[in-house]
């Protein structure tokens, strides 16, 4: 069985993730979760400082603290997806965007690899001390709020976001604990703890 981990990013995986970037603009798909990368190919070293600073930062109205990660399959040591987590919400976050954006790159969508992301995300949600877990996705992407529906996501409202997206919306709400308990499935598909570099969860 393939297995995955979180990784920090750091500083050897720079060809790596410019060519995941790169996948996304040769497919003409969305970018999330990426904690901004897609505006960092030509300085690597920045998003790395910026990803640092993200971490530590006071939450605000203006920004909130946040953790990003590739995810990557243990066998090949690809990365196959990305999840921005934050570790705190603002009122406009609380309003549109909420604790958790993610991607998997276009080759490798439809496999369940963004389950194993949210469940992964979710652990350290729990780690952070995060109970209830807010996301939102666009009801024309399915493939996202399925996502949230497998990991236990309640669907708690449907609306015409009219700022950004200008489209149907769906906010979910996650219990952290009862997911994760409810899911002990998605732990198989975890690569042991130690057994990977800089590996998370
Ligand atoms: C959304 C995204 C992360 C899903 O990744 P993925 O690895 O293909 O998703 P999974 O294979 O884990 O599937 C998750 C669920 O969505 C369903 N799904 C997957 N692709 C689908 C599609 N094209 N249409 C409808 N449902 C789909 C799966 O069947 C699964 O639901 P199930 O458990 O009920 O069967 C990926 O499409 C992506 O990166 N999109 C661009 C970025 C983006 O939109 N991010 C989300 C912003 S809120």
């Amino acid at each position: 069985m393939e297995q995955f981990y979180f990784e920090v990013p750091g500083p050897q995986r720079k060809a790596d993730a410019i060519a995941f970037i790169r996948e996304f603009r040769e497919y003409g798909s969305e970018i999330n979760g990426t904690g901004g990368l897609h505006r960092y190919l030509d300085d690597y070293a920045g998003w790395l400082e910026k990803l640092n600073a993200d971490y530590i930062r006071e939450p605000s109205e203006e920004k909130v603290p946040a953790r990003t990660y590739f995810l990557v399959r243990q066998g090949d040591g690809r990365i196959i997806g990305m999840i921005n987590i934050r570790l705190a919400l603002n009122e406009r976050l609380r309003r549109y965007g909420g604790h958790i954006g993610y991607s998997i790159r276009p080759t490798e969508r439809g496999k369940g690899y963004n389950k194993i992301n949210l469940y992964l995300g979710l652990k350290v949600c729990a780690d952070h001390g995060i109970r209830q877990v807010l996301l939102d996705a666009d009801l024309d992407n399915p493939a996202s709020w399925r996502t949230m529906e497998a990991l236990g996501g309640k669907r708690i409202r449907e609306y015409f976001e009219d700022q950004h997206d200008h489209c149907m919306v769906v906010d979910y709400e996650i219990d952290v604990r009862r997911a994760l308990e409810a899911h002990p499935e998605y732990e198989a598909y975890l690569a042991p703890e130690g057994s990977a570099p800089e590996a998370i969860g």
